[in-house]
């Protein structure tokens, strides 16, 4: 080969070498980690993706348009989210899928956390009886068997392209990094002292100096986990090398997952929790998530109270609705938990004449406080930092996810080794009867620890069917605001014909039994707040954001809205 020759070929090769290294993430050029950006609305014919991060969205629309289905869409994002946004994305959590497909098939597919085998009811209390939150809220002992990988491939039956491919854009994310946004820097520095105490081989979210926007996080040993994922399927989480790492950081910390905790995980196919709204049909998750059951039973509290006619947001309807909130989330402490476990009495709980019941005692001109509101009596005895994604695609399958690692980053301890945060899920349970968890919620034997049992849930993921087609797609996190803000949403939209965008991003507000006193967003009207006061309800303290939901509406003629929450870097896809 003559100089000249030579020269230009070692040219050529650089510059291709150096185009495929710039080269977008993964299946293709739709995803750019270190240029992207946040779309809130989009109109689309052939489907549409919205979860809780772009780069995510972006992963799940490429996977639809190489020809993948929903399930597949979901699977890649599921994975995306957990590189991209470890606040709650996870492969060390759990979650929840609701899907209809195209076949007329519903789904509900559990990958929930499950108590190791060593848990047992008393072991958050200490000497004296009390409950120590921190231990079941932070660190090694407060996580679950984590169900997220189990679940993954569990639905993958559904999917129609390999896994490996699916599980490809979360490798290179992880491996060569992704520009990190300043919600995302912030979220991280305020967790700094955290990492610190609950770590003790210093993770990669550590950095001496703060996080900013636009700083690369590059996670190799995350992409190596999801490389052994990819390479031994389920295995390469559950067992070998992955579980020796889980294990070994266990023994560091005094927590109590085991080889055969992990390896003995199972996700579950469920039955769905559906009920008859009106003319639509709604389907979703049934135990050990209380949202089926608690949104069944707030839509039936007001199905015939002609809500329409109250208006949005007036002192009439905000009453109502937090009354049925109050009584259902009084069911919830008392009758709910892991069905696997315990006797929920789900057709009594969701009967015409038991909610008739529990109606008796609303007063529309005064409150009903929840001392004097008991969980129900059953008629008669009967034989119990989160993310959402919504995905549909054109040939009719719709798909609800709802997964987490329970508060923002999970236990905050982060697996050495394997670079991902287990979860601190066990908070879930009622680690003592009466002692509020993170969100406030309590619970007794329902949903006390037994080894193996999952902790009850309030993840919501939920479709909503009209005419036997998929009409609406959606859920959100924000721990026991779930269930009734994806209530609040269909309402707004079934009820008080709201835009999607308004049912969505209009503040938001809650009542969960106890504590007695209505929690509400920035932007609630203040005059109604005033009547509500004089009718003897109580506020709790004003929150900043509640909850970020994510939602696809099937317009007419087919077309699909996919409408991201403004509470967050929430983004929407779609072709
Ligand atoms: O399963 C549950 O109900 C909770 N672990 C969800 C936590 C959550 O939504 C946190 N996000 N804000």
């Amino acid at each position: 080969m003559n100089k000249a020759v030579f020269y230009y070929l070692t040219l050529f090769i650089l510059l291709i070498s150096c185009k495929s290294s710039q080269k977008n993430i993964g299946v293709s050029a739709g995803v750019n980690p270190f240029h992207y950006s946040i779309t809130k609305k989009v109109i689309a014919e052939n489907g549409a993706v919205v979860s809780a991060h772009p780069l995510a969205s972006k992963v799940g629309l490429e996977i639809l348009k190489q020809g993948g289905n929903a399930i597949d869409a979901v699977i890649a994002t599921q994975l995306a989210l957990a590189v991209v946004y470890p606040n709650a994305g996870n492969i060390g959590g759990g979650g929840f899928m609701v899907a209809r497909l195209n076949s007329g098939e519903t789904i509900a597919l559990d990958y929930r956390e499950m108590a190791p085998a060593k848990a047992n009811r008393d072991m958050y209390l200490e000497a004296g009886g009390n409950a120590n939150t921190d231990k079941s809220q932070l660190g090694h002992l407060s996580s679950g068997v984590p169900g997220t990988v189990a679940g993954l491939f569990a639905s993958h039956k559904y999917a129609r392209l390999p896994f490996e491919k699916l599980i490809q854009p979360a490798i290179e994310l992880a491996e060569k990094g992704y520009a990190i946004s300043v919600t995302e820097a912030k979220a991280l520095n305020a967790i700094k002292d955290d990492l610190v105490q609950y770590n003790s081989i210093t993770p990669v979210f550590i950095k001496p100096a703060d996080w900013k926007k636009g700083d690369t996080l590059i996670q190799k040993e995350l992409a190596n986990t999801l490389k052994r994922i990819k390479e031994k399927g389920q295995p390469g989480f559950y067992e070998g090398e992955t579980a020796r790492l889980i294990v070994e950081e266990m023994i560091r910390g005094n927590g109590i997952i085991s080889y055969d905790d992990l390896k003995n995980y199972k996700a579950k196919f469920r039955t769905p929790h559906s009920f008859d709204y009106k003319n639509y049909l709604i389907i979703g998750m049934p135990m050990p998530s209380s949202g089926g059951l608690l949104l069944n039973q707030m839509m039936k509290m007001i199905e015939n109270r002609n809500i329409a006619a109250m208006g949005f947001h007036s002192t009439e309807a905000v009453q109502l609705m937090t009354e049925v909130q109050r009584r259902a989330f009084a069911d919830r402490a008392e009758y709910m938990g892991d069905a696997d476990f315990y006797k929920v009495p789900v057709s009594m709980l969701t009967n015409d004449i038991y909610l008739q019941e529990r109606m008796k005692s609303y007063n529309p001109d005064k409150a009903t406080p929840s001392s004097t509101i008991k969980p129900g009596m059953l008629l008669r005895a009967e034989s119990e930092e989160t993310t959402h994604l919504s995905v549909i695609d054109k040939e009719g399958n719709a798909v609800a996810v709802t997964t987490t690692l329970n508060n923002s980053y999970g236990s905050r301890t982060v697996v050495g080794g394997a670079g991902f945060f287990m979860n601190d899920e066990m908070d879930d349970f009622s680690i003592k009867p009466g002692v509020p968890n993170l969100y406030g919620a309590v619970g007794g034997e329902a949903n006390a620890i037994m080894p193996g049992k999952r902790m009850l849930s309030s993840m919501t993921p939920t479709i909503v069917l009209q005419d036997n087609k998929p009409y609406i797609v959606l859920g959100t996190p924000g721990g026991t605001t779930i269930p009734t803000q994806v209530f609040q949403t269909l309402v707004n939209i079934l009820e008080f014909n709201m835009s999607t965008e308004d049912a969505v991003y209009k503040p938001k507000f809650h009542h969960q039994w106890l504590p007695d006193e209505i929690m509400y967003e920035k932007g609630f009207p203040p005059t109604v707040k005033a009547s509500l006061e004089k009718m003897g309800y109580t506020f709790g303290k004003e929150r900043t954001g509640i909850g970020r939901t994510e939602i696809i509406k099937v317009l007419p003629g087919g077309k699909f809205e996919a409408v991201a929450d403004i509470r967050g870097d929430d983004s929407a896809e779609g072709w």
